[in-house]
């Protein structure tokens, strides 16, 4: 951790942050994808069909030919659900970090710079639910800079921010397969809240789940 830094955004950071953000969403698909090859409803959903594909007719190459085209169909329902998320975002609060993140008193956006480079992010935002409560948004670090304590301290940088604004809590929204996520808020002594599934027919089917984190600061 001795070369990084941590400073606010500025506009030049705008392309490395959108990268950022767009590769540290994406990178989840592979085991969301896996997440869904593993429900038993699936499982017996799919071999109701092809069951009764192929009592309807009697061809081999029929039902493999929907199995593949069931698994391909599946892998780019999932990276469209992905992308919708990563392009609702790029839309909303990324498009203008400025003005969403700088420009408020109680709002901010940082990034993380080792030898000149941008290699994590983070922002805060008052929470739209509660007045005593600060939100942890948009929290990424590069690939090649993983597991030396960049999100740790970008946290904390988030939680002091918070205290010093007078909030009483830190918030904030992870899925279910964020498992490296889950490891980092349980250390810095974040508790899960909640547990919602997500409101689409994908997510009622899969049970795929938002999980709610809150970190109480001592007072
Ligand atoms: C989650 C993420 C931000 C963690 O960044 P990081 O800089 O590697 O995390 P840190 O090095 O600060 O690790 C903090 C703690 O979490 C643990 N941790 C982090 N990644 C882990 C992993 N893949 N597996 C197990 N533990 C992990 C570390 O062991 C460390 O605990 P320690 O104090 O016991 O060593 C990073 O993996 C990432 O950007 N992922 C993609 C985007 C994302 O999912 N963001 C979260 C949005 S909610």
């Amino acid at each position: 951790m001795a070369d990084v830094s941590i400073r606010k955004y500025r506009n030049s950071d705008y392309d490395v942050v959108h990268s950022m953000f767009v590769e540290g969403m994406m990178e989840h698909l592979p085991a969301s994808y896996s997440y869904l090859l593993k429900l038993p409803q699936l499982h017996l959903t799919v071999s109701l069909l092809l069951l009764v594909i192929f009592l309807a007719t009697g061809s081999y190459l029929l039902t493999l030919a929907t199995l593949a085209l069931l698994l391909a169909g599946g892998w780019y329902e999932m990276k469209f659900e992905f992308c919708q998320y990563v392009s609702q975002s790029q839309k909303g609060d990324l498009l203008d970090i400025q003005t969403t993140y700088m420009m408020r008193s109680n709002s901010c956006f940082w990034v993380a710079e080792s030898e000149g480079k941008v290699v994590g992010m983070v922002a805060a935002q008052p929470s739209e639910e509660s007045e005593d409560e600060m939100v942890l948004r948009r929290l990424s670090v590069g690939r090649n800079h993983r597991m030396k304590g960049i999100a740790k301290v970008l946290c904390v940088k988030v939680i002091d921010f918070a205290g010093q604004c007078g909030y009483k809590s830190v918030m904030l929204h992870t899925s279910m397969v964020q498992y490296a996520a889950h490891k980092l808020y349980q250390r810095l002594g974040f508790e899960r809240t909640a547990v919602e599934i997500v409101p689409s027919l994908f997510g009622r089917f899969s049970k795929f789940s938002i999980f709610t984190y809150r970190y109480r600061i001592k007072s």
